[in-house]
């Protein structure tokens, strides 16, 4: 099987690295790199059996439907895997370059990306895991990928709605209020002259945010997060 070779891209211990090459396909998800969970599940977890996917999907389901609501377990895992294993995503994805991408022995996938977008995909989530932007505000506060963008996986050019940020940060009447200043109460970033902008000329996601009125507004004095210091 394509997929499940060449598991590894981290520093791996040989003993591990060579039984994740050999590795039948079946085991390949979990288990060449962990004899049993106990010493990776976060504090207070309630006990788990075995010591492949199947362990966690009968309480974590894979969601395919791409809901705007936290997931930690989904950031948890790919956080982990990223920053400190430095894991392949094939280590537990099926993918089908321009056909499909789920999840190793699981049925379901999140669209069809190509060899090119899935270079672009695993830098955004480079990103995303540990970047100064706001993709990495998103990673702290539990948001993964399919939290902003829906259930299909992001390709280039993609871009997220107001709509959808709003579903978490909603509605616009109540975010205005939270951001008026007290002193000059009308330069407010959501309440101005410009009227209804989209969120990403000020937030961006994968890059620094800027505050657009200070393109004209000079002396105005107003920050913004995520703008990568
Ligand atoms: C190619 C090797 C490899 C594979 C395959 C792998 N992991 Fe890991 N995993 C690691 C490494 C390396 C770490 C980081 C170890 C550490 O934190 O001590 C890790 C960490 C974890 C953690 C700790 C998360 C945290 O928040 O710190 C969990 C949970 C975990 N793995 C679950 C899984 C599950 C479930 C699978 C299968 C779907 C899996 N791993 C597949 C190598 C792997
Ligand atoms: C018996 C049910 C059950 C099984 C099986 C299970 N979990 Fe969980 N897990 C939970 C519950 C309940 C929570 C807390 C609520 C939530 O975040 O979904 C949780 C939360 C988590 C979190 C997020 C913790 C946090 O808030 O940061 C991680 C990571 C996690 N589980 C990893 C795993 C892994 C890895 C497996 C498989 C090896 C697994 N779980 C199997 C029930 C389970
Ligand atoms: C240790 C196993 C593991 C590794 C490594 C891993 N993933 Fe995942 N991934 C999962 C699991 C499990 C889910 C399903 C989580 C859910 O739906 O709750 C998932 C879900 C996803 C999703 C759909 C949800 C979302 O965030 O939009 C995407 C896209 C994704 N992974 C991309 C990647 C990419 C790209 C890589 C490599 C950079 C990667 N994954 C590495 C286990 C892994
Ligand atoms: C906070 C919401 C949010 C999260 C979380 C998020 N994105 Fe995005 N993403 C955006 C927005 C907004 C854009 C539009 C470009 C911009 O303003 O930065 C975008 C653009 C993209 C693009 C197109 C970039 C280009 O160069 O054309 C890709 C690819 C992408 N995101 C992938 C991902 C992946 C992979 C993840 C998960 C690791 C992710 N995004 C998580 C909001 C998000
Ligand atoms: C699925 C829910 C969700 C979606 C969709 C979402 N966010 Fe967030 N956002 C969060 C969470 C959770 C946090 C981190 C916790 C917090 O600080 O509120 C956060 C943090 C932020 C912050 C920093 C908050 C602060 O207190 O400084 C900004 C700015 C932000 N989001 C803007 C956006 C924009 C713009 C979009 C659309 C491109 C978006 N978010 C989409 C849930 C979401
Ligand atoms: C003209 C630039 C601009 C646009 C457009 C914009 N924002 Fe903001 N946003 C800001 C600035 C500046 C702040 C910081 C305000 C502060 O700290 O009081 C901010 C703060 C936030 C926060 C944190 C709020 C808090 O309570 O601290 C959220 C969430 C947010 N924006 C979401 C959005 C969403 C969703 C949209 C689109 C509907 C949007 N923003 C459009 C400039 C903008
Ligand atoms: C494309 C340029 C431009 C942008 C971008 C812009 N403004 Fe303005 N703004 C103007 C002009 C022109 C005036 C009227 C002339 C003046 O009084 O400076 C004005 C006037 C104002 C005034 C009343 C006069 C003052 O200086 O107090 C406020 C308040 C204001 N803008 C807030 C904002 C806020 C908040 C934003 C971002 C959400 C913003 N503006 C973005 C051009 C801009």
């Amino acid at each position: 099987m394509l997929l499940l070779n060449g598991l590894l891209t981290g520093e791996r211990t040989a003993a591990s690295a060579a039984a994740a090459r050999t590795a039948p396909a079946k085991q390949a998800s979990c288990k060449p790199c962990h004899r049993d969970f106990t010493s990776v599940l976060p504090e207070n977890h309630p006990a788990v059996k075995g010591s492949d996917f199947a362990s966690c999907s009968s309480c974590h389901q894979p969601d395919f439907s791409g809901r705007a609501e936290k997931n930690a377990f989904s950031t948890r895992i790919h956080t982990a895997h990223l920053n400190k294993g430095n894991v392949a995503c094939t280590s537990c994805h099926s993918w089908m370059p321009g056909k499909s991408f789920g999840l190793a022995l699981v049925k379901g996938s999140w669209g069809a990306p190509t060899k090119d977008d899935m270079k672009l995909i695993r830098e955004t989530f480079d990103s995303w895991a540990k970047s100064k932007y706001m993709d990495n505000i998103h990673a702290k506060g539990n948001i993964v990928c399919a939290g902003c963008h829906g259930k299909e996986v992001p390709l280039a050019d993609s871009t997220v709605e107001n709509q959808r940020c709003l579903e978490c940060h909603g509605p616009m009447e109540k975010l205005a209020k939270e951001t008026e200043p007290k002193e000059f109460p009308d330069r407010n970033p959501h309440k101005s002259h410009l009227g209804e902008v989209a969120c990403t000329v000020c937030h961006k996601a994968h890059a620094a945010s800027k505050v657009y009125c200070l393109e004209c507004h000079k002396k105005f004095k107003m920050q913004i997060r995520g703008a990568g210091e």
